[in-house]
């Protein structure tokens, strides 16, 4: 038997406890052990849940016993999270976790820890929830060399964009609902202003390319400027905004960057609608490949977390298969300002007709009483010169994919 500490009884952790006691047999199965629900870790108590009696506000019963070899940290933030994590693999237990804040800033020596120790360090549920993409990344994928990542990464900002393009409602009443169904983090800046999918997209380079770049040093761009005219004005150019996380690694330098983006119809990310992510992996051996599904929600992250339970149940050593991976040194790291796309450009409609040519732009949209256009591709510092030189400033400036 396999006993397990849940840290954090909060949306995901209690998804967590909800499996573990309603499958247990399913779990057992698959995990071929039983696994047990030993602590839970919350600074409340939970008088009405079935599990209630297992609930323990010190971290110390749960490392301090030996019986407990696999700890779910479902908290949240970085500390005291990634401190007990710590504390939790020097003591020889498992961690597994769907918390992408301390995966995406202290994955590195967790890592290094977890396998000092013998023992295990695992995230499937921290990018993309329940949707499989860190294992298929690191064992799958594995004989490619990955030419890019693309994804819808956040499940609160992909509703809010879906509602505001399909319902015409306003991006408060929007995020609202999201909260509501407990997609949004419980401090929404972080979904919003895409710090959310900052530190997903670096976790999914770290595996793709063996590198972390800190989420706090890439760019980052939010949807809160984001317009119902602007979602109108790309519509009709035949495109649908979506928050975009992006990374590359070319010449031995490393992109990675958050931003709203234009996805063309046909684009497999173009329906990709409500709290789904879908995360677009090309790589050179077997091309383009789409991982899709609840990116959110309790069950979704849950059914992530228990999965890597049941692997450490099998497989309860340090996994060789995981790459090591580093913290990227600043020269492994791409300027921003070198990246090419093509933009969309809006301006207001009383602004000099001659812009579009000096963008060599071919096609352009009216409407809203605004006209856009698509530049041609230009590096970040091309467009930004030129923007600098013109008379009228664009009202919205959105990149393609
Ligand atoms: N707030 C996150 C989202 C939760 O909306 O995608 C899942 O990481």
């Amino acid at each position: 038997m396999i006993n397990v500490a849940i840290m954090g009884h909060g949306v995901v952790g209690s998804g967590v406890a909800e499996i573990l006691n309603n499958f247990p047999d399913r779990v057992a199965e698959k995990a071929q052990e039983k696994i047990n629900v030993k602590y839970i870790l919350d600074l409340r108590d939970f008088p009405d849940s079935p599990l209630g009696h297992l609930v323990t506000h010190n971290f110390d019963d749960i490392l301090n016993d030996p019986e407990v070899t696999v700890v779910a940290e479902m908290m949240g933030g970085s500390h005291p999270a990634y401190d007990f994590s710590l504390a939790a693999l020097k003591a020889g237990k498992s961690v597994v976790t769907s918390n992408k804040e301390v995966v995406s800033n202290f994955g590195v020596e967790l890592l290094a820890v977890a396998r000092e120790n013998n023992v295990r360090y695992l995230f499937e549920a921290s990018v993309g929830g329940g949707i499989p993409i860190i294992r298929p990344l690191v064992n799958d994928l594995a004989a490619n060399h990955v030419s890019s990542i693309s994804g819808i990464l956040n499940g609160t900002t992909n509703y809010i964009l879906t509602q505001m393009r399909e319902c015409g409602r306003d991006f408060g009443e929007a995020l609202k609902d999201a909260q509501t169904k407990g997609y949004a983090e419980a401090n929404p800046a972080a979904d919003v202003d895409g710090i959310d999918a900052a530190r997903k997209i670096v976790i999914l380079a770290s595996l793709a390319y063996g590198k972390l770049i800190s989420p706090d040093s890439i760019y980052v761009e939010g949807i809160s400027k984001i317009t119902l005219s602007d979602i109108e004005i790309a519509s009709e150019f035949g495109y649908a905004i979506k928050l975009i996380g992006h990374c590359t690694n070319e010449n031995g330098k490393l992109l990675a960057m958050v931003s709203p983006r234009l996805i063309p119809a046909g684009d497999p990310l173009h329906t990709v609608d409500d709290v789904f992510n879908g995360i677009l992996v090309d790589a050179n051996m077997l091309g383009k490949s789409m991982f899709y599904g609840k990116g959110a929600g309790k069950l979704p992250t849950a059914s992530a977390v228990v999965a890597d339970i049941i692997d450490i149940a099998k497989s309860p050593k340090n996994d060789p298969c995981f790459p090591a991976i580093e913290n990227a040194s600043a020269d492994e790291i791409a300027d921003i300002m070198d990246y090419r796309c093509k933009n969309m450009l809006v301006f207001d409609a009383k602004a000099d007709d001659s812009i579009m040519s000096e963008f060599n732009a071919s096609q352009a949209v009216a409407r809203n009483g605004k006209v856009a256009f698509i530049t041609e591709e230009l590096s970040e510092k091309e467009l930004l010169d030129k923007l600098s030189s013109l008379k009228d400033a664009p009202i919205s400036r959105i990149r393609l994919l």
